[in-house]
């Protein structure tokens, strides 16, 4: 199973130096990377370093195992939407991918019908979304509460739509910048990826359902995600950002 490696940069880079560091530093070590399993890297910069990326990925090793994706995109197609970004916009800027329903833009006020407007968006665009979902706290009925939130944020969604999606489980509380977080461990992410797939299942009729985990993934704990059958990758933010790092998490996803 070709499992995606997703860089979630959030605000994180400083300029187009360090987007290049990190861009030139990751083609380094593929380059020497010999044993591959199927793998897609998917790196999401803020919009104003696209440009920087697509041209970077055009040219360089990464041509083969890189794609682009951003962290948003605009719920209309077009007209006066000062500061949005468009689907079709991100598409001719080489977009594949696009991050909705991030916890950091549910923070920030997005609900689920915010966020339902944005996977259409994409999928009316042709772009592939990388749907975030994840309770804020293991308090209480927090399955029910993933539940409510899967079932707001794929509202009036078919089948084959779900299966265009990615969808990470990203629990709040195991996401790098929550105070106190601590990573899920691969056996209890699996149980939510079990929830979120049965509940697609018998909600929408999707059979094809791509779970990947987010939340902490760091070096030491990434091959566990990327080695469990429950998941088709992983979704990284802060780590990301970190050359050393994010090599050492593509390293994990050889199964040994
Ligand atoms: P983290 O972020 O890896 O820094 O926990 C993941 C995310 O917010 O997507």
């Amino acid at each position: 199973m070709k499992k995606f490696i997703i860089a979630n940069w959030k605000m994180m880079p400083r300029d187009a130096a360090h987007v290049r560091e990190i861009l030139v530093r990751t083609d380094e070590f593929l380059q020497g990377f010999q044993e591959r399993t199927p793998m897609s890297l998917v790196f999401c910069p803020p919009f104003v370093f696209l440009d920087e990326v697509a041209g970077f990925l055009r040219q360089s090793h990464l041509l083969h195992d890189a794609e682009l994706g951003a962290q948003d995109v605009a719920a209309r197609d077009e007209g006066a939407a000062t500061g949005e970004v468009s689907g079709s916009q991100l598409v001719a800027s080489g977009v594949r991918y696009v991050i909705v329903g991030h916890s950091e833009r549910r923070a920030m006020g997005e609900d689920d019908d915010a966020v339902n407007a944005k996977l259409k968006a994409a999928l009316r665009n042709g772009l592939v979304p990388i749907v975030c979902v994840g309770e804020v706290s293991r308090d209480g009925e927090w399955e029910d509460m993933l539940r409510a939130q899967l079932r707001g944020t794929f509202r009036d969604s078919g089948s084959d739509d779900v299966s265009r999606c990615l969808i990470a489980y990203e629990p709040v509380w195991a996401i790098s910048t929550t105070p106190g977080a601590k990573p899920d461990t691969p056996a209890s992410a699996a149980q939510s990826a079990g929830l979120i797939r049965e509940f697609l299942r018998s909600e929408f009729g999707s059979g094809d359902v791509r779970v990947l985990y987010g939340g902490s993934v760091k070096p030491d704990n990434a091959a566990g995600f990327l080695t469990d059958e429950a998941f088709n990758g992983v979704l990284v933010g802060g780590a990301s950002v970190k050359p050393d790092d994010f090599a050492a998490i593509i390293r994990a996803s050889v199964i040994t």
